[in-house]
């Protein structure tokens, strides 16, 4: 089975479901190590209580970005658990030549919109005051865009005339869960090639 690490911020519950998954055997990998750049995050707490490495890395003075120096050390702290794939979880730092480099093709990110529509944060508010009818979420591959790597999985989630931005990210995060982990079995079975922007089933 393959590596992977998780790199998370707050408070993890996309995370929850990949260590949930990995113990039921739905996800087919070896959940190595879960990163984060706040030492208080729920997310290592769950890694914690599961037995998984939980890991805070200082991630310096810059407040949405690491310098490299400091993803310098990420990535020798992924390289060094062996990771095959990282998989972004709510981590809140854009991502940027040391880690692409060294993972080219291997890092991934959840995304709680359909993306190309509403990139960035606060999505669930942009996408009811856009006035869309469905929103949803994505799993894609990281590149040096933000939000914009080819999509891997996306699911749909409809827009209630009733809907705040809350309970709409409540009912996406359900598929978030179920996708992350179909995006992952996917990636690391290597069954895909990717044609452009298209990520293209092979299996
Ligand atoms: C999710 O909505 C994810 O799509 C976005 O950040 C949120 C993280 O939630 N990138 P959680 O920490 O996994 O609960």
């Amino acid at each position: 089975m393959k590596n992977i690490a998780v790199l998370a911020s707050g408070r993890g519950t996309n995370l929850q479901a990949i260590i949930e998954n990995t113990e039921n055997g739905t996800l087919k990998a070896n959940l190595v190590c879960v990163i984060s750049d706040r030492e208080d995050a729920k997310a290592l707490e769950r890694a914690r209580q599961h037995n998984v490495k939980a890991i805070y890395l200082d991630p310096g003075p810059k407040k949405t970005w690491l310098i490299p120096e400091i993803e310098e050390k990420y990535v020798q702290t992924l390289k060094d658990h062996n990771v095959d794939l990282i998989c972004l979880a709510g981590f809140m730092r854009i991502i940027k030549k040391p880690l692409l480099d060294a993972f080219a093709g291997k890092i991934i990110n959840i995304h709680p919109s359909l993306l190309p529509s509403f990139p960035g944060l606060d999505v669930q508010k942009k996408a009811i005051d856009w006035g869309v009818k469905f929103s949803g979420c994505t799993v894609h591959f990281v590149d040096d865009t933000v939000d914009g790597g080819p999509i891997i999985v996306q699911a749909a989630v409809p827009i209630l005339d009733d809907d705040t931005p809350e309970k709409l990210a409540e009912r996406i995060l359900k598929e978030e869960w179920r996708i992350y982990t179909e995006a992952i079995n996917l990636v690391l079975s290597g069954k895909y090639r990717i044609e452009g922007r298209r990520v293209i089933k092979t299996g």
